[in-house]
């Protein structure tokens, strides 16, 4: 038997068995009339429509992936144009819905595009996912300017940037059904910040400070749109196996606002093993792990009373 809702339950398959070989999060429902499992969750998405920044890679790949297998029509935004359309690709093959937004997230316009790319592809936009972004490490004593403002811009003033350009289709049309029903319908908006904003880090004052502004934006935004049934929560993610914290000796590389900035830690191999007996689970987080906990926030059947709030998602550690 062949159907689209099967050829997404078999990407969410993929994408539930990690690359360690743990079962995964969630998986998609089964085609209409097909054989079906009581254990089988149902899609928790359905008629949903997400934007998802730094779609094109790591955790935004593994979370827009996720994410249209359950039914969310998704915007694949990235800077990396040839990744959002493999993607994109991706899903479509699977049966799902998805285009690619291609842009610089810190871009002038960018938000605006974004989000009017949503509207006009499919008329809606429930889901707004803050996740693009990149390391720039240095030590205090030696950052210039522009290393410390890069982390901002990209961890900070974009997402805010989004979350106002979405403030129509969000805020406001909650607060009009708010006003009309007193039941406006789910949305939700999610920022990814990081253990290194919620504890500090060593090497990241930029990226630290950025992801704890992370969390201030989050609460202010549930503050305000809470009334309009507009959830606002934070993923500070502990340490995940991506390109950011692979071996930068791998030769990874960012190439923003005209400047290539090299990804990943050095010796990573020596740093993953020493900390991993900080883990209480004792190993590195997958991006389809991270990915199923962004799901698990955006879905209203799971998470609709959920607002306001920072979860760590890093295997135990600072307990
Ligand atoms: N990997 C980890 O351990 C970890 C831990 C905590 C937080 N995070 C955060 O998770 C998010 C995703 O990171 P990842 O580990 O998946 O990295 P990644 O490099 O695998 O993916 C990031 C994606 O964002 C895109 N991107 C970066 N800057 C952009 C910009 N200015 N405009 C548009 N797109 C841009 C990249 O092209 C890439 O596709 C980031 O915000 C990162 O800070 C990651």
């Amino acid at each position: 038997m062949d159907c689209p809702q099967r050829r997404l339950a078999v990407l969410a398959g993929h994408l539930g068995a990690s690359s360690s070989g743990r079962a995964g999060p969630l998986s998609a429902a089964p085609c209409a009339g097909g054989v079906s499992s009581s254990a089988t969750p149902a899609r928790l998405l359905e008629g949903q429509v997400a934007i998802i920044t730094g779609a094109g890679k790591g955790i935004g790949e593994a979370a827009a992936k996720l994410m249209a297998a359950h039914g969310a029509a998704v915007v694949c935004a990235d800077l990396d144009e040839q990744a959002a359309q493999v993607v994109v690709d991706a899903i479509q093959d699977a049966g799902g819905r998805a285009i690619a937004v291609a842009g610089d997230v810190t871009a002038a316009g960018f938000a605006e595009r974004a989000v009017a790319e949503a509207l006009r592809a499919f008329g809606d936009l429930t889901i707004l996912v803050n996740n693009a972004g990149y390391t720039w490490d240095g030590v205090i004593h030696k950052m210039p300017p522009e290393q410390w403002a890069a982390m901002l811009d990209v961890h900070c003033t974009a997402p805010f940037r989004l979350i106002q350009a979405a403030a129509p289709a969000m805020r406001d049309a909650g607060k009009a059904e708010a006003d009309r029903t007193g039941r406006p319908k789910p949305r939700c908006i999610i920022n990814i910040s990081s253990t290194s904003g919620t504890h500090g880090n060593a090497g990241q004052a930029n990226y630290a400070t950025a992801k704890a502004g992370v969390v201030g934006l989050t609460k202010a935004v549930a503050k305000e749109w809470g009334p309009f049934g507009v959830r606002c929560n934070a993923l500070a993610f502990g340490l995940i196996d991506t390109r950011l914290t692979r071996a930068k000796e791998g030769g990874e590389s960012i190439q923003v606002g005209g400047k290539e900035v090299k990804l990943g830690i050095p010796s990573a191999d020596n740093y993953w093993a020493s900390i991993k007996g900080q883990i209480p689970l004792r190993r590195v987080g997958s991006a389809e792990e991270a990915a199923g906990t962004i799901l698990a926030l955006a879905a209203p059947s799971l998470s609709s009373y959920v607002t306001g709030q920072v979860l760590e998602v890093n295997g135990g550690s600072f307990m």
